[in-house]
């Protein structure tokens, strides 16, 4: 697996698997099962490339053979954090890679009135403070929900906490680093920037919608 550092905490993975199923999800006329597929898929593929330096406990084992002290990943220090709702397809391919994996869930809108970001869902494993927090996202593009989502993760001290996303704008990027400049970024690319609307460009659309084939 390869990856760019862009800037010093953006790790882009730019493997051509990686590269090849994100071209295929920002096709418009993939499908949502395809779409979700993909998703599920690139993010195991990221989660390689974000447990290389994960600590490894060996264990004796015996092969039909010999016995031996063999590298084990303690799973369950790695919690995958959910921004909902489109979270979820990047979690599950990182589960399917790393099944021990623990899950957290965090539920997040903007108030249209205030343009706060209003958190209404919450759930962690306890003991954080022993394992890394993936905080997973397909997006990041003006950086709000990332940002609050970090800022209440970190408030239950884990170890570590990574951000993993599969496209993330400059500007989210920037604002990001703003608040978290301590968080890595992994992610499959950094486009070009934002629209009016708050889309990524070219980017692939509202990931939910193609996700959950809502729209
Ligand atoms: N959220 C999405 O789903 N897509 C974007 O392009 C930006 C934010």
């Amino acid at each position: 697996m390869t990856s760019q550092t862009v800037g010093t905490r953006v790790h882009v993975i730019d493997h051509p698997l990686v590269q090849h199923k994100l071209t295929l999800m920002r096709k418009r006329e993939t499908s949502s099962s395809a779409f979700r597929r993909l998703a599920s898929e690139i993010s195991g593929l990221l989660a390689y490339e974000v447990t290389r330096h994960h600590p490894l406990t060996f264990v004796r084992i015996n092969t039909p053979l010999k016995s031996m002290s063999a590298p084990l990943l303690d799973g369950k220090k790695l919690v995958v954090i959910s921004i909902m709702r489109a979270g979820t397809a990047i979690a599950d391919g990182i589960i399917d890679a790393i099944p021990s994996a623990r899950m957290g869930h965090i539920g997040l809108y903007r108030d249209r009135k205030t343009q706060m970001t209003v958190e209404y869902y919450f759930k962690a494993p306890r003991n954080m403070s022993d394992r890394t927090a993936l905080v997973v996202d397909p997006m990041l593009a003006t950086g709000h929900s990332a940002e609050a989502a970090i800022t209440r993760v970190k408030g239950t001290n884990p170890r570590e906490l990574v951000f993993i996303c599969l496209i993330a704008a400059p500007e989210g990027v920037d604002y990001l680093h703003t608040y978290h400049p301590d968080v890595p970024i992994y992610c499959a690319a950094v486009d070009e920037g934002l629209d009016p609307s708050g889309y990524i460009v070219p980017g692939f659309g509202d990931a939910g919608d193609r996700i959950f084939g809502t729209k």
